[in-house]
């Protein structure tokens, strides 16, 4: 599907969604606690995609406060279509870029755990800068970590997960959950196995999960 163009469904969550699930850049700082409703652990996903992961785990955990960040318009129409009928209200979703959500919304040392699950590996060479880990935006995000909180990152792509390992390694604000430079750790329960995920282990990509605690 081409990016913007939409189901009957998911334009129906825009529709009935955003107005209630939906976050945006001009109201500022978010105030999760009066966002919510109540207080809870703050998790941020960056990149959800057609946010079927993010919608399994906010199910699983209703005392947290869930927040996804997604500039696909199609999938932020899916989840907020799923969310209708869901009855689940401890998540909120934002359609923008994630760099424009961390700099205006989010707050340093606010975070319990920031996820970014399979971020697209941009294999070829020349399109390795417009991959979204890179040392600078990992500072940010680090940065918007509580004391240990962490950043949980998924990739099925080995050379795109040796360069997680060597950013994440470099950062001084984090420390690698896998005890050493370069390991991953076991798929944490909370982390459902996506649909994409199963494709991609049909065709022998071994998943790489990282967690990096916030260490000062
Ligand atoms: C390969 S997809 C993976 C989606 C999902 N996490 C999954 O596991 O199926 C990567 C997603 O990241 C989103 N993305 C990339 N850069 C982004 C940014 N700066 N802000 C928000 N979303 C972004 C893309 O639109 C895309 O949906």
């Amino acid at each position: 599907m081409r990016a913007g163009r939409m189901t009957p469904a998911q334009a129906r969550g825009w529709q009935e969604g955003f107005p209630r699930f939906g976050l945006n850049l001009q109201s500022g700082p978010l105030d999760w606690d009066a966002t919510f409703g109540f207080a809870g652990r703050r998790i941020v996903e960056v990149g959800f995609g057609m946010g079927d992961s993010l919608l399994q785990m906010a199910d699983a955990d209703p005392t947290a406060q869930f927040v996804g960040i997604e500039v696909h318009r199609p999938g932020v129409g899916r989840l907020l279509s799923q969310l209708l009928g869901a009855g689940i209200d401890n998540l909120r979703v934002y359609a923008e870029d994630a760099v424009e959500v961390m700099e205006h919304c989010l707050a340093p040392d606010s975070l319990d755990a920031i996820h970014i699950f399979f971020p697209d590996p941009w294999h070829k060479k020349r399109h390795h800068k417009r991959r979204l880990i890179q040392p600078e935006l990992v500072h940010e995000l680090a940065a918007l970590l509580k004391a240990d909180g962490y950043l949980h990152l998924a990739t099925d792509w080995a050379p795109y997960a040796e360069h997680m390992f060597d950013v994440l390694d470099a950062e001084p604000l984090l420390t690698n959950a896998g005890g050493r430079p370069g390991a991953g750790v076991p798929r944490p329960d909370y982390r459902p196995l996506t649909k994409f995920e199963a494709r991609g282990e049909r065709l022998g990509h071994v998943v790489q999960d990282l967690v990096y605690r916030r260490s000062n």
